[in-house]
């Protein structure tokens, strides 16, 4: 695992935006697995910017999106739906129909996932994942369990996430209580894995993610045995593991 420590927000999000922009311009055929949140906005700012200055081409990358709340219809300000058209789609050539958001209001939540795991696998897996983390060590919406699950299923979100996350929504009871997400088969099969954090408040689970049990209670402990991963984080999330470990240099 490699660590990249940056001092702040801005450079973290430059940062990982190279390594994407990298990505699409080796490898024009990229499947890119993408991530929604607070942290990741910067990163699609700094990618719309490469795309309009040097013409990095999107026409042939295909995207998975991590997750997708359930009952929220793409047109809601808060689904992961507009998020990823209003911070990014709308601003890069990526054709619409290579882009893949699971769909948070069908009916049949068992076939969209059964579906949505399909589509990955037709495309031949991912190539380059973007992770977040959550406070409760989430990766998409795999929240702490007793074993990871496998396949993109649907969750029911913790009582932590739905706080964190009611900053985007009026109030907290109006923040879904399930997510579609994609499995950690989908994510540990990426080909790279680049995870991002800022802020001191995932300082803890960052440490303990990344240097502590791998357990399901801990879903991006997994990520421990993953072949090819770099974290891009600020010097403010990465205090504990600078503390307790010799990992940065
Ligand atoms: C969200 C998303 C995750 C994201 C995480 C961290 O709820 N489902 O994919 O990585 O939580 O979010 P943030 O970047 O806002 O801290």
């Amino acid at each position: 695992m490699k660590i990249i420590a940056i001092s702040d927000y801005e450079g973290m999000s430059r940062e990982a935006a190279n390594i994407i922009s990298t990505q699409v311009m080796q490898f024009p055929n990229s499947v890119l697995g993408l991530a929604t949140g607070r942290t990741p906005l910067g990163i699609y700012r700094y990618l719309i910017d490469r795309y309009q200055r040097e013409n990095v081409d999107y026409s042939k990358i295909s995207t998975v999106n991590l997750d997708e709340y359930c009952g929220l219809p793409s047109n809601n300000e808060q689904s992961y739906h507009y998020y990823m058209y209003s911070n990014f789609f709308d601003h890069v050539n990526i054709p619409k129909e290579n882009i893949n958001i699971p769909n948070g209001i069908v009916e049949d939540v068992d076939s969209e996932c059964i579906r949505y795991e399909k589509r990955i696998t037709e495309l031949g897996g991912i190539d380059l994942q973007l992770l977040g983390i959550g406070n409760t060590g989430h990766i998409g919406f795999n929240e702490p369990d007793e074993s990871f699950a496998k396949a993109t299923h649907c969750v029911k979100l913790k009582q932590k996430t739905i706080e964190t996350n009611a900053i985007f929504f009026k109030s907290p009871d109006q923040v879904p209580k399930y997510a579609i997400t994609v499995g950690i088969r989908a994510i540990m099969s990426a080909k790279k894995i680049v995870l991002i954090a800022s802020g001191s408040e995932k300082t803890e689970i960052l440490y303990r993610a990344l240097f502590g049990l791998v357990t399901p209670s801990v879903p991006a402990s997994i990520l421990q045995f993953h072949p090819d991963v770099t974290v891009v984080a600020t010097e403010d999330a990465l205090t504990q593991i600078r503390q307790k470990t010799d990992a940065i240099l």
